[in-house]
């Protein structure tokens, strides 16, 4: 399912936006935004035709259809210890699109969100479109330990909201349960909200293993809203997917009053719920199959990275990207990104402010949901280039 021969280069040429295939020049492999290269499992595609072959595309409801919520509820219940109620939460139109309801439920012009960094750029996004102000909080890069005493000095009497990214991108760190119970106890103590994406958790490396912060107990759950998407696990991207979980009635009601699903304003596709529900109850095998595969091109690009003169990449715990410390080659993100592309023919996203923080400067980052051969061409480009 994941060898070189599965991937349709000329389809993705016409539809993969987005920095990938379709906006780069002929000849040029984008390792860009993380949306992988394989297409996506057969039984999706079935249930999406289907539901389209009685012709009755009607309005869906607001809060999603009942086998959406009910799907959902069960994923996390079973996957994620998480006593999710199919009550408590709807589907939005994408990932970033239900960041961006939980800013404007929670935040006011004026308040602060403490977000990561780096992290990626759609946190910052939506805190600063409500009208906040992001105050980064550095995770380290390397095996340094993270400093909680340092988040706990950044929360002040305008903090109202910490939003996590775990497994984090772009640096692939998997938060463990005992730094996740820091951070629940902190939010518990000073009335935080929780905003925890969770949009890579399905994409987790050997031996590392993810924990949902609302599972960690019951005070840290009411502080905790948790929004996911379908776009990392199963390549649904193009569908704009995903959902926001709450954990009790007074946050849902304020969530979805600010997703303005009741107007019709907003609403997620009902094709993409479909979708959905078949990803998460018949394509198990399939996320199963990727991942393995991911496992094997992790070890691939990191070790290829890492045999590139001025190049330090720690390996990914979670996450299907590769973070590069190239500051040992003496070029800024943007320079060597842009010598990459022109030369090398091989474009990466550089770890400039404007996608990760100001953390990821000296960083750049690849996407490695590809075949071996993509993988092992992009390295060998980028050590020529570099060596000559
Ligand atoms: C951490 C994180 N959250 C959200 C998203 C956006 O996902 P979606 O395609 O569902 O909007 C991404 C995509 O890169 C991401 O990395």
């Amino acid at each position: 399912m994941f060898e070189n021969h599965t991937i349709n280069f000329d389809i993705l040429k016409q539809r993969a936006f987005n920095l990938r295939w379709a906006t780069v020049p002929e000849g040029v492999i984008p390792l860009t935004a993380a949306d992988p290269d394989f297409p996506s499992a057969p039984e999706i595609a079935e249930a999406i035709i289907r539901f389209t072959r009685d012709r009755y595309l009607s309005y869906g409801p607001p809060a999603g259809l009942p086998e959406f919520k009910e799907s959902v509820a069960r994923f996390f219940q079973e996957k994620r210890q998480i006593p999710a109620s199919p009550e408590l939460l709807f589907p939005v139109d994408s990932a970033a699109f239900g960041i961006y309801v939980i800013c404007k439920a929670f935040l006011q012009a004026g308040d602060e969100a403490i977000i990561f960094d780096p992290v990626d750029f759609l946190f910052r996004y939506s805190v600063e479109n409500v009208g906040a102000l992001a105050v980064p909080f550095a995770i380290p890069a390397t095996d340094e330990a993270v400093d909680f005493d340092r988040l706990e000095q950044l929360v002040g009497k305008k903090t109202k909201m910490i939003c996590l990214c775990n497994p984090l991108n772009p640096t692939g760190k998997v938060f463990t349960r005992a730094e996740l119970t820091r951070i629940g106890e902190l939010a518990v103590k000073h009335n935080l909200i929780i905003l925890s994406d969770e949009i890579w958790s399905d994409i987790m490396f050997k031996p590392h293993v993810f924990t949902s912060i609302a599972s960690i107990n019951e005070e840290i759950r009411n502080q905790t809203v948790t929004v996911t998407g379908y776009s990392k696990s199963y390549g649904l991207a193009g569908l704009r997917i995903g959902t926001v979980v709450a954990s009790n009635t007074a946050h849902y009601e304020r969530l979805f009053a600010a997703s303005l699903h009741t107007s019709t304003i907003h609403g997620a596709n009902v094709l993409s719920q479909v979708a959905v529900v078949a990803a998460l109850d018949e394509c198990g095998y399939w996320l199963e199959g990727f991942v393995s595969h991911l496992q094997r091109m992790r070890d691939l690009i990191t070790t290829g990275l890492n045999s590139i003169e001025g190049f330090h990449c720690r390996t990914p715990e979670g996450c299907y990207v590769a973070f590069t410390d190239i500051k040992a080659t003496g070029y800024s993100s943007a320079d060597l990104a842009a010598r990459l592309l022109s030369d090398a023919k091989v474009a990466v996203v550089p770890g400039s402010k404007q996608w990760f923080g100001e953390g990821a400067e000296g960083f750049i980052r690849m996407s490695f949901a590809t075949s071996e051969n993509v993988i092992s061409e992009a390295i060998q480009r980028i050590k020529q280039n570099l060596n000559s």
